[in-house]
């Protein structure tokens, strides 16, 4: 028993200690992975809007009032906030797409990088 608790408490440390450094390296995989650097509108941040979203907010499909079509739509969710929050999946925000799996780390990441640039039209 107390030997089993020495292991629990020994893998316990482990894992702590494994996801500690695992957060570094995760950090310079996602730059070395996955460019987030001058997002475009058109080639970077709308094909993903376009395959994970559409289906209930583009193509002249209006859900809840949401609309993504285009960029004009989309820069008022990405200025208002929106966007990344339920992309994130951030608390207070219903998490996006709907019933689908969460965005990859480096989908969300190119959002980030996009909004955080001002959402330009480019
Ligand atoms: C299967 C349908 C579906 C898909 C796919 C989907 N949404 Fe939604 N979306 C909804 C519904 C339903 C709501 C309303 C949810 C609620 O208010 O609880 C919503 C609400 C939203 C809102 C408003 C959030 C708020 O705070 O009011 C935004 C922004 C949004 N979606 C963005 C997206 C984005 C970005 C994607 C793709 C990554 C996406 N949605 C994919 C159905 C969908």
């Amino acid at each position: 028993m107390a030997k089993k608790l020495l292991y629990a408490g020994i893998i316990a440390t482990a894992i702590v200690w494994i996801s500690a450094c695992s957060k570094d390296s995760e950090d310079e995989f996602t730059t070395s992975q996955c460019n987030t650097d001058n997002m475009k509108y058109s080639t970077d941040i709308l094909p993903i809007i376009q395959t994970n979203c559409y289906g209930c907010h583009g193509n002249g499909i209006v859900t809840n009032g949401i609309d993504l079509d285009g960029y004009t739509k989309m820069k008022v969710q990405a200025d208002n906030g929106n966007l990344v929050g339920v992309v994130s999946h951030a608390n207070g925000y219903p998490p996006m797409p709907q019933d689908a799996a969460k965005l990859s780390d480096c989908d969300i990441n190119k959002i980030k990088s996009w909004v955080q640039n001002g959402a330009l039209n480019n």
